[in-house]
């Protein structure tokens, strides 16, 4: 590489998105660029200038190897939507000014659909403004819900957090016996799309049955169905679990979230923000069958949760972001790195490119087939797509019993 390289990362965060950043700083250096950039809060801190030089902060390999340990936005987040190029081109004018000025090669930019959008817009204006600069994406989300790809960094360490949590949840409620019973409601992440709920699945194995039911996003819900079959099953056993998405939707469209106290908040891409579903069906069940309740909302906890990350998902970040540093380097814009599996058993992935038209701004949902035909659990497919992904395990640096981290020594 003659020029150099800047990196950002944008959208939720996962336990795996700083391994990305670790794979494209790495193979930057190692392709010669001259500097790595980073981005403070993506492309919001970049139209402010906010960035950094990376090796002042990551200096040996210890660092590599603390910032795959460490979850979050090593380098700050946003969800910052850039207009449309016809709306107003000052903003790209700007961003191209400091990429010219910071004589960039390469802007890689770590993120999910909404992230790719802002690669289709840089790549786009590039373009049509004659610029020799590269775009690449990155893929990133717990959500899994990219286009053209089997699956998201992040997803896998997420999935491997929900399987372990869930089955925990399982135990703990076989131990106490209540009077008309328990049933606890555990609410998992990934919008309207029902990847990471199905992986509650994985709490499933010789010594544990899984929960009793899962309720992904891509199927209506009937709330009274939902009441009659947990009270059908708390006529054979003492306590129920029931893994349900924040996403969940009845049949007019409304989110069962919304049916509770809902929380206004909308974000620059206009996502709800989706949150109290397990709490609002936990107090329905407990009005109506009188048995205890307990609501478990996992919430940031099954996207942070680094120290029972995937090695495989920990390695294939490490691998996207690299990936993404190579494609750039060869000439490729306006793309994102995905992976496409060879083979479940043993499990093999190759990484490739697509172009982020077609990824920007859609979202993979889970195929009808993976689920039941009730719609009350996830098929035999989808556990075996998942399991390779949550594989191997990533040990954490132990300082003083607490897992150690690499610190952040800029605000963001
Ligand atoms: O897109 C990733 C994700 O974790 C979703 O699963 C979730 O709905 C959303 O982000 C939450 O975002 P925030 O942390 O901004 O509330």
């Amino acid at each position: 590489m003659k020029g150099n390289v800047i990196v950002g990362q944008s959208g939720g965060p996962t336990a795996a998105i700083n391994s990305s950043l670790a794979g494209v700083y790495r193979t930057a250096i190692e392709r010669g660029a001259k500097k790595v950039y980073g981005m403070r809060n993506g492309i919001e801190g970049l139209l402010e200038e906010r960035y950094v030089d990376l090796s002042e902060h990551i200096t040996n390999d210890l660092d590599v190897e603390l910032l795959k340990r460490t979850p979050a936005a090593y380098l700050g987040s946003c969800r910052f939507k850039l207009p449309e190029i016809h709306e107003d081109q000052s903003v790209y004018e700007k961003i191209f000014e400091i990429l010219e000025k910071l004589d960039i090669e390469a802007f890689i930019y770590i993120g999910g659909n909404d992230s790719m959008d802002t690669i289709k817009k840089l790549s786009d204006y590039g373009i049509l403004t004659g610029k020799t600069c590269k775009f690449v994406g990155a893929p990133k989300t717990i959500d899994n819900d990219l286009a053209l790809t089997d699956h998201t960094p992040g997803f896998g360490s997420a999935a491997k957090y929900i399987g372990t949590s869930v089955k925990e949840i399982i135990r703990d409620g076989e131990s106490l016996v209540y009077g008309k019973g328990l049933v606890t409601v555990v609410e998992i992440m990934g919008r309207n799309a029902g990847w990471l709920t199905g992986a509650a699945c994985l709490a499933e194995g010789e010594d544990c049955e899984g929960p009793d039911m899962i309720y992904l996003p891509e199927i209506p819900f009937d709330i009274q169905k939902f009441v009659a079959k947990v009270k059908q099953l708390l006529e054979k056993k003492h306590s129920v679990v029931v893994a349900v998405s924040e996403g969940i939707k009845l049949e007019d469209g409304r989110y069962v979230c919304e049916l509770g106290s809902s929380v206004d908040f909308v974000d620059a891409f206009g996502h709800k923000q989706l949150t109290g579903t397990a709490n609002y069906l936990a107090s329905l069940v407990a009005g109506e069958i009188g048995c205890k309740t307990r609501s478990i909302e996992l919430s940031t906890l099954q996207r942070a949760g680094s120290h029972l990350a995937s090695r495989v998902d920990i390695l294939e970040a490490q691998q996207a972001g690299g990936a993404a540093v190579m494609a750039a380097d060869e000439g490729d814009s306006g793309v994102m790195v995905v992976f496409e599996r060879i083979s479940d058993d043993p499990y093999q992935v190759k990484t490739e490119v697509k172009n982020v038209h077609k990824i920007a701004n859609d979202e993979r949902v889970v195929p009808r087939e993976w689920v039941n035909e009730e719609g009350t659990y996830v098929t035999a497919e989808f556990k075996r797509y998942v399991r390779p992904l949550i594989q191997g395990d990533v040990s954490p640096v132990m300082v003083d019993g607490i897992p150690r981290h690499l610190r952040r020594p800029f605000k963001c």
